[in-house]
């Protein structure tokens, strides 16, 4: 296993890395296994097309709930050497990660696992432990992301959308991820019933007010989050980001409305119970937050964020996370990681720079308990080291090169 550790390289920093500390990976994309430590908590990963920066990254999106940052079928990532050779049980990638909180040091693993029945499924352990389910992987770590392939977030259907917003929740509101989980299995098992046809009326009845309940609450934790993130962006003059409108769009959204939380909750079950017919023939269900829609609007433009062009689009995308980590700092108390592929090498100086001093902010001197609050690690990629040169004594500088990692002092 190659280990990538020069502890006594570095200077102690003057407070607790709350982030990752330590990533074990194994069979993991281009990596048979590697073993790194982490001592910043801005980590710079350089190296040519194709070493393996944005698998690293990969790695790291699936210590949260999901298919991590490329949002791919679990067994796409196993090492493919690995899965070529002929063996009676199939292969899997796992990864181990240690989490610094203050003083306390979390483990996490995930690893593809196999049912019964061979169909994938991801196990996750914290602290040892078999987790009941990935969600409650945000109770301990909030992981977020912009990667090349986010350059289509505000062209592409509203999944992409959705899922970027509830990301962002998972931060301030542990719970979310939870009640996604319910909420999708609760629709699965009322689809699943009205496709039989035959059923019992008042289950479908409670799963129909539960799906309520959830939806409404998913709902609003979404508006919430898209109105701290209208709040946080910067407003000055000569700040080179754009100005934003943020807001959720849909059904539930248009009963909140005119209507409080429990109101909303009673149209929807009653709405639910009107379509059954309906959603037996189509699956799914006809109306609920799994159709809302996270539209972003460009202020100065005064355009929606899908007619603007290429590059304001990749603003928007980089002011909506600008917004965000002060969203963080601000609400979130568990250790934040934000992943940044590929991002500095489109920005000009003044756009770099400033994105650099926004999220990668120097704390000097012992931390104070308000400032460790919703402090975060950021893990940048580029293919030319110089680009990061201003982040000299900050960052941990990890030069990649053919699945194997260097430290770059
Ligand atoms: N399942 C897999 N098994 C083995 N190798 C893989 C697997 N999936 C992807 N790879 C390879 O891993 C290599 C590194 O990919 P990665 O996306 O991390 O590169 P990168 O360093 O980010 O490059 P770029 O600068 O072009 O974005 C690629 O050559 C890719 O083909
Ligand atoms: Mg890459």
């Amino acid at each position: 296993m190659q280990k990538v550790n020069s502890k006594e390289s570095y200077q102690p920093f003057p407070y607790p890395l709350n982030g990752l500390s330590r990533l074990v990976l194994h069979q993991f994309r281009n990596y048979q296994s590697l073993d790194v430590s982490l001592q910043r908590d801005c980590i710079v990963l350089t190296g040519a097309n194709g070493a393996g920066k944005t698998n690293i990254l990969e790695a790291i999106s699936f210590l949260s709930p999901g298919r991590g940052l490329r949002s791919i079928k679990l067994s796409q990532v196993t090492n493919l050497k690995i899965l070529n050779q002929k063996v009676p049980v199939p292969p899997s990638w796992a990864i181990a990660a240690t989490i610094e909180r203050e003083n306390d040091l979390i483990e996490l693993g995930t690893r593809l696992d196999y049912t019964a029945t061979g169909s994938e499924r991801r196990l996750v352990k914290i602290n040892g432990q078999v987790a009941k389910s990935q969600a409650l992987l945000t109770n301990w770590i909030s992981i977020t992301w912009v990667t090349p392939q986010m350059d289509q977030l505000f062209l592409e259907g509203s999944s992409g959308r959705r899922k970027f917003i509830d990301r962002l929740v998972y931060a301030i509101d542990p719970l979310h991820a939870e009640r996604l989980h319910r909420y999708d299995h609760h629709m699965k098992e009322r689809a699943h019933l009205l496709r039989e046809g035959r059923y019992d009326p008042a289950w479908v009845s409670t799963l129909e007010r539960k799906l309520a309940e959830d939806g409404v609450a998913i709902t609003v934790a979404r508006q919430e989050l898209a109105e701290y993130l209208e709040n946080a962006q910067h407003t000055e003059k000569d700040y080179p980001f754009p100005q934003f409108q943020a807001e959720m769009k849909g059904e539930v959204e248009k009963w909140l409305e005119n209507h409080p939380a429990l109101a909303a909750e009673d149209i929807y079950a009653e709405k639910l119970c009107m379509v059954r017919a309906q959603d037996a023939e189509t699956g799914g269900a006809f109306v609920g937050p799994h159709r809302s829609d996270f539209c972003v609007h460009h202020l100065a433009k005064q355009l929606p964020a899908e007619v603007c062009s290429t590059g304001e689009q990749k603003m928007l995308l980089l002011a909506l996370t600008l917004a965000f980590t002060k969203v963080q700092r601000e609400y979130s108390s568990c250790p934040a990681i934000l992943l940044l592929d590929d991002v500095a090498a489109h920005l000009d100086d003044q756009h770099r720079q400033v994105l650099f001093q926004e999220i990668c902010k120097p704390v000097r001197g012992p931390m104070s308990e308000d400032s460790r609050k919703g402090h975060i690690q950021v893990w940048m990629t580029g293919t030319d080291k110089s680009m990061f040169q201003n982040l000299n004594d900050q960052a941990q500088f990890l030069t990649v090169h053919n699945a194997t990692l260097k430290e770059d002092f």
